[in-house]
């Protein structure tokens, strides 16, 4: 990892994707004063002006994750905002928005201007801190929401569980209504899924675990569909995985509901099938549900019916993933495998590159705000990130910069690497 503080880059030779502006073009791009100064055709280089050459090679906007898991404060064991921002940069993110199951949780104007801090200090990446809808996320009473919002939420969630109950998520979505401030939900009927350990299904059953049916997620997604469309709020439908919520999503939105939803990379890629063995690192929340939720979720990417990509990067030591089966944690340490994951989509001609740019740039920006980010339109901050779409390497979670080593990926090869990530103009990963 080198940290190079230039006035000016000149990035050579690359094919630069810009889903925000529409572009795909081969060029190159100049960064100056810590923003896109000129973007496309040949540059000549200004005097002393440090070229980084993208020949074969992609540049694009920093990509946005808006559902990750830093653990600080509280599961510093686990990941801390230090350790997780530099995986954020080895996996080409220059924005990540943090989710409040922290300890504390992040339910105060305190504890989010202490991740805002420590960020500052210790982060290399911008973080963006998702609030609580509840209070100590406990689901009985609503959070503070204007006093979050006033001291930078970006968004609220209870992630790791639903907003509670079905009053507060619509107290929750009326706050949204005024704030403009999305309401990002966990859709899980935990009385549907308690105890519950993987996908319910035929594997399930076979392996004697307690299974998650598909449609505990559809029935609290339709409750939070139901309640936008009566409140008008924006309710964020977070990692889906149920082919049938993807048409309901897919229904509420031709309704005029307001409606954003988010997939993350397993979720695209892996089945239930990586349970097999019982695999505890193939163990999250959602689970990994079917070949047919796989394919109903890359065809809702495509067609824009889901228009994020967001990591749910969660890391957990080694030790809680080397319990039993049914007390490890779930979660993926997703940051440093993203990109080689989607470029399996990418690859196998299933999804155009340009479309998995979008979902992590301009897409993510929209959801929270922040159109000045996700996008390489001139004068916009220099959050760059550069990719070798055909490199393959072998995933080997000890070279990870996230404290968290739990992936199913270890040991696989991938095609597609981060080659450097720019952040406000500053070189924050170079491989
Ligand atoms: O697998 C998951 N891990 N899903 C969640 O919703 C929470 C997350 C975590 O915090 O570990
Ligand atoms: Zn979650």
């Amino acid at each position: 990892m080198s940290r190079t503080i230039t006035k000016s880059i000149l990035i050579q030779g690359g094919r630069i994707i810009d889903p925000a502006s529409r572009t795909d073009v081969k060029g190159d791009v100049l960064i100056t004063g810590g923003r896109i100064a000129v973007r496309g055709g040949s540059i000549t280089p200004p005097d002393d002006c440090p070229v980084i050459s993208a020949d074969g090679l992609v540049i694009c906007p920093g990509f946005i994750d808006v559902h990750c898991h830093l653990r600080q404060p509280g599961f510093e064991e686990k990941e801390t905002i230090a350790t997780g921002t530099r995986a954020a940069a080895r996996g080409g993110f220059t924005t990540v928005c943090c989710m409040p199951n922290t300890n504390p949780p992040l339910d105060t104007e305190e504890t989010i201007a202490l991740v805002k801090t420590i960020a500052l200090k210790e982060g290399v990446v911008r973080v963006l801190p998702v609030a609580c809808v509840t209070r100590g996320r406990k689901g009985a009473e609503l959070a503070d929401l204007d006093k979050l919002a006033k001291a930078g939420a970006v968004a609220f969630s209870d992630d790791g569980s639903p907003v509670a109950t079905t009053p507060l998520m619509q107290k929750a979505l009326e706050y949204s209504k005024i704030s403009g401030l999305p309401v990002s939900d966990h859709c899980e009927d935990t009385a549907l899924t308690t105890g519950g350990q993987m996908n319910d299904s035929e594997l399930s059953k076979r392996l004697g675990l307690k299974g998650m049916p598909a449609v505990a997620e559809d029935i609290i997604v339709s409750r939070d569909l139901l309640l936008a469309h009566l409140t008008g709020g924006h309710a964020h439908i977070a990692h889906v995985s149920t082919a049938s919520a993807v048409e309901l999503i897919r229904r509420a939105k031709e309704k005029g509901t307001k409606v954003t939803a988010e997939v993350t990379p397993h979720h695209l890629t892996l089945t239930e099938d990586w349970v097999t063995g019982y695999n505890t690192q193939a163990k999250v929340n959602p689970p990994l549900r079917t070949q047919a939720d796989v394919e109903a979720l890359v065809a809702a990417l495509k067609a824009g019916v889901i228009e994020i990509i967001a990591t749910d990067h969660a890391p957990h030591t080694e030790a809680e993933k080397k319990l039993d089966f049914t007390q490890a944690p779930t979660g993926f340490s997703g940051f440093e495998t993203s990109l080689g994951s989607l470029m399996m989509l990418v690859h196998s001609g299933t999804v155009p590159l340009p479309a998995i740019i979008a979902a992590l740039t301009v897409a993510p920006a929209r959801l929270i705000n922040r159109t000045e980010l996700g996008s390489l339109q001139v004068g916009a901050p220099a959050d760059v990130t550069i990719f070798d779409p055909n490199k393959e390497w072998t995933v080997d979670p000890r070279d990870f910069a996230s404290k968290g080593k739990n992936t199913p990926l270890a040991g696989k090869t991938l095609k597609g690497k981060i080659i450097a990530t720019i952040y406000g103009g500053r070189i924050i990963y170079q491989e």
